[in-house]
């Protein structure tokens, strides 16, 4: 221990702790300091108590108020949904061609229908329901299975060629040259006739030869004229409007081995009111009917 050093004019007191010399002053923490870090540390201790806190090898411990963000989310899902109760009865018991004309159903019908749309369609139908190739545009008035509003909504509740709905919209186009039902001359024939119906210039004989062909093998479910039928969800060949495509390549494939497009049946994966509210976007789109 060595001697004290020299004390100055205004030092402050010492703890009387010194080492080589020096000597330690006696600076105590102001209390406005102090009494805040002890209310931090009786906060912490509240806070672990009533919260979520320690994390344990099984999960944090849950605190007493058993608060979670979890919780949070579904209540407030289910305040929405309390808040919408009311306005989606209104629109499961309402007459489908009723809805647009009632204007605060309407726009909640479109709104809720568009986010559905959002969440579920647009994979297949394209952001803007614009389709793509094999998935239908939904916003041109060329319907397959039908564009009034209980046509969109029993397309949308039974799906088309859904493997899990016995009411599923169904029908097969057969293929011709897989299942050598028509030769290759033939199906040639057939593909010429089927340009020439929405105007495409082609080879006269065999528009001709393949007119015989068709009447015989399609008009049963395109139609005489080749218009198409909504009974059997057979596209209309005339309107220069293609599902699957209308140059010659594309036409003898699908005559040759036909197509199948699948769109699943949405009862039961969306309720009632989302149905509507989704069938209800799409009819307003612009093509409905
Ligand atoms: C997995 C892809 C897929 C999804 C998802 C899908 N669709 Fe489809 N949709 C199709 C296909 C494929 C067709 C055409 C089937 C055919 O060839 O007849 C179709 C046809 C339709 C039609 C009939 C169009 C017409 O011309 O008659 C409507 C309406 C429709 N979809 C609405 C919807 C709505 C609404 C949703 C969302 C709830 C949806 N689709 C989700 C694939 C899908
Ligand atoms: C049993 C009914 C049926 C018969 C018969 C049939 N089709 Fe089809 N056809 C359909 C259906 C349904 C589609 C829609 C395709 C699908 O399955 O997704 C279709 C689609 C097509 C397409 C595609 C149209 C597009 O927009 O891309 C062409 C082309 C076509 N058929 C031509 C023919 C020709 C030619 C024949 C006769 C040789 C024929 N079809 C016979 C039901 C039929």
């Amino acid at each position: 221990m060595s001697k004290p050093s020299k004390k100055f004019e205004g030092d402050p007191e010492t703890t009387g702790h010194v080492w080589d010399g020096i000597e330690e002053f006696n600076n105590p923490l102001p209390k406005w300091w102090l009494w805040t870090f002890y209310a931090t540390i009786i906060w912490a201790v509240i806070y672990t108590i009533l919260y979520p806190a320690w994390p344990l090898p099984g999960g944090a411990t849950p605190g007493i108020l058993g608060w979670s963000t979890r919780g949070d989310v579904a209540a407030e899902i289910a305040a929405a949904e309390e808040a919408n109760a009311a306005i989606n009865a209104r629109l499961e018991a309402a007459d489908l061609t009723e809805i647009s004309k009632d204007p605060e159903l309407n726009s909640y019908a479109v709104n809720a229908g568009g986010a559905v749309f959002k969440t579920f369609c647009v994979q297949c139908h394209g952001s803007g329901a614009q389709g793509a190739k094999g998935f239908p545009n939904l916003l041109d008035n060329d319907w397959l299975w039908g564009g009034d509003i209980e046509s969109i909504y029993t397309t949308v509740t039974v799906g088309i060629r859904s493997p899990d709905n016995d009411e599923t919209r169904f029908s097969e186009m057969p293929a011709f040259g897989r299942d050598e039902l028509l030769s290759k001359e033939e199906i040639d024939q057939v593909a010429n006739f089927v340009m020439s119906l929405s105007g495409e210039p082609k080879d006269a004989t065999k528009v001709e030869a393949g007119a015989a062909i068709f009447a015989e093998n399609c008009a049963s479910c395109h139609g005489d004229s080749g218009t198409g039928s909504r009974d059997f969800g057979a596209p209309n060949l005339t309107d220069a409007i293609w599902l699957y495509g209308g140059d010659y390549d594309t036409i003898v494939e699908t005559v040759t081995n036909s197509r199948y497009g699948v769109m699943p049946a949405w009862s039961g994966k969306l309720t009632e009111a989302q149905i509507r509210a989704v069938a209800t976007y799409v009819h307003q789109l612009g093509g409905g009917e």
